[in-house]
């Protein structure tokens, strides 16, 4: 039986994203800018709001910057990572550059600009429990989602599979704890890239790790946070020369 390998777990946000062309959400010029997010990403302006229409364009909009963009250097990176180590990737990001760059195990906690559900599927966990998110309908989508699409299941209408705020992240804490002990007591590393980690409960993930002993933070602007090794530029350099190390 061959050796255990070690576990790398990256937590990335939208700077991991940004040199391939997709805009990040906090900079300037970032992707709010012409909109408010409560307008269209919050769970309230699509159920209770009738903001539908605005939302579905907003996202199309998002479809068709991601669709042409190719990952870089720092994804294919973390592609060559996997051939020593038992590399997990926890991503906030709604693209699919991971994938595309062939990355085995990408969990998206906010969901997937490339798939569409049912308005009432059951991962759009409400804090109050309501019963009436309980479809099953999701696929993967060539194209935006349109306004008036129906639910082949329950005839409700369709939305992309993306995590909007006040609906709960795709995490599962329990699987969590399981990399961050494993990271922890059997030499793991973990990576942090292109995230502000200001949106929650995500942004938790370096509290979570840091008493990990092998950790860094790669950011253009990286924020010190318990004794994570900071490097500063872009994910694109940055992982590459990471990865060379840790392959060493
Ligand atoms: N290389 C490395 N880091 C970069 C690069 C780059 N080329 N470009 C930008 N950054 C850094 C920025 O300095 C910033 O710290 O990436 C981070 C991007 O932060 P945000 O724009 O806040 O993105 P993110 O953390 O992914 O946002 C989290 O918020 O709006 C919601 O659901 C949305 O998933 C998103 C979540």
């Amino acid at each position: 039986m061959g050796e255990k390998m070690r576990k790398v777990v990256v937590f990335s946000g939208a700077g991991l994203s940004a040199d391939s062309g997709v805009p990040t959400f906090r900079d300037s010029n970032g992707l709010w800018e012409n909109h408010s997010v409560e307008d269209v990403a919050t769970h309230e302006s699509w159920y209770e709001h009738n903001k539908q229409d605005l939302m579905l364009r907003f996202y199309e909009e998002r479809y068709n910057q991601y669709k042409n963009c190719k990952p870089h250097a720092g994804h294919e990176a973390l592609v060559k990572l996997e051939e020593q180590f038992d590399v997990t990737h926890v991503t906030q990001n709604i693209d699919s550059l991971l994938e595309d760059a062939g990355c085995k195990d990408v969990r998206h906690v906010h969901g997937r600009i490339g798939m569409k559900k049912c308005e009432w599927h059951k991962n759009i966990t409400t804090l109050d429990g309501d019963g009436m998110f309980k479809c099953d309908y999701k696929v993967e989508t060539l194209k935006p989602v349109e306004s008036g699409e129906k639910c082949p299941y329950c005839d409700g209408k369709l939305r992309p599979d993306v995590c909007w705020f006040n609906e709960c992240v795709h995490i599962d804490f329990e699987e969590m704890k399981e990399w961050v002990r494993e990271v922890k007591y059997e030499e793991g590393v973990f990576i942090c890239t292109g995230t502000s980690a200001q949106v929650y409960p995500a942004g938790y993930l370096l509290s979570f790790f840091s008493q990990v002993k092998e950790k860094y933070i790669i950011d253009l602007k990286p924020q010190p946070v318990a004794d994570y090794v900071l490097l500063e530029g872009r994910a694109s350099d940055l992982l590459p020369a990471l990865v060379e190390n840790l392959l060493k």
